[in-house]
């Protein structure tokens, strides 16, 4: 296992809409080992999900975990560590809600983003097995994020106001300071 370094925005794999994983590269040692890299990477960086492009492999491949430990993100769902291979995700209901979005690979700012509230995601696991997950509020948010790197996307191309993009600190001295939001890296 080793921490792998997490590519930022500018490098042009972020923007690639990266390949779905083959039936035999779901089984592979091959993956196995990204998925380990990701997940001690992930932990490392203190983010609550990770997707293969932000480590510089175009594959559509991501990890979510939500735990006590990043509680920093408020009173959240939790969400025990899960692989996602060859995610879809369906709208349910167009009602969005907005949330203060982070990334790892936009290091150091806070984006307030209005996403669907309601989604479902179909994906295979490490095993290839059928995943199906029907997810509202922040965990819907949290997933559309995650798997918009899939598609080269970064939570700043869905901002409708600009002036809401801010570095953390600021964020944590003007907007934090009365409410306890949640984040999604
Ligand atoms: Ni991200």
């Amino acid at each position: 296992m080793a921490v792998r370094e997490i590519i930022r925005m500018g490098h042009p794999t972020l923007r690639t809409r990266a390949r779905p994983l083959t039936t035999e590269e779901i089984g592979s040692p091959g993956i196995a080992r990204l998925v380990e890299d990701m997940i001690e990477t992930l932990h490392h960086a203190g983010g609550i999900g990770l997707a293969a492009p932000q480590v510089n492999e175009p594959v559509r491949l991501a990890i979510i975990e939500i735990t006590d430990s990043t509680s920093r993100y408020g009173d959240v769902p939790a969400m025990p560590l899960t692989v996602f291979v060859n995610p879809e995700i369906e709208v349910l209901d167009d009602v969005r809600a907005g949330f203060w979005e982070g990334c790892l690979s936009v290091p150091g700012l806070r984006g307030f983003v209005q996403r669907p509230q309601h989604v479902r995601v179909r994906a295979r696991s490490l095993a290839n097995e059928p995943l199906e997950l029907d997810l509202q509020g922040f965990l819907a948010t949290v997933f559309q994020h995650e798997f918009d790197h899939l598609d080269g996307r970064l939570y700043i191309d869905r901002m409708e106001d600009p002036t809401l993009l801010m570095y953390e600190e600021e964020f944590e001295q003007f907007v934090a300071a009365s409410a306890s939001i949640p984040a999604p890296e």
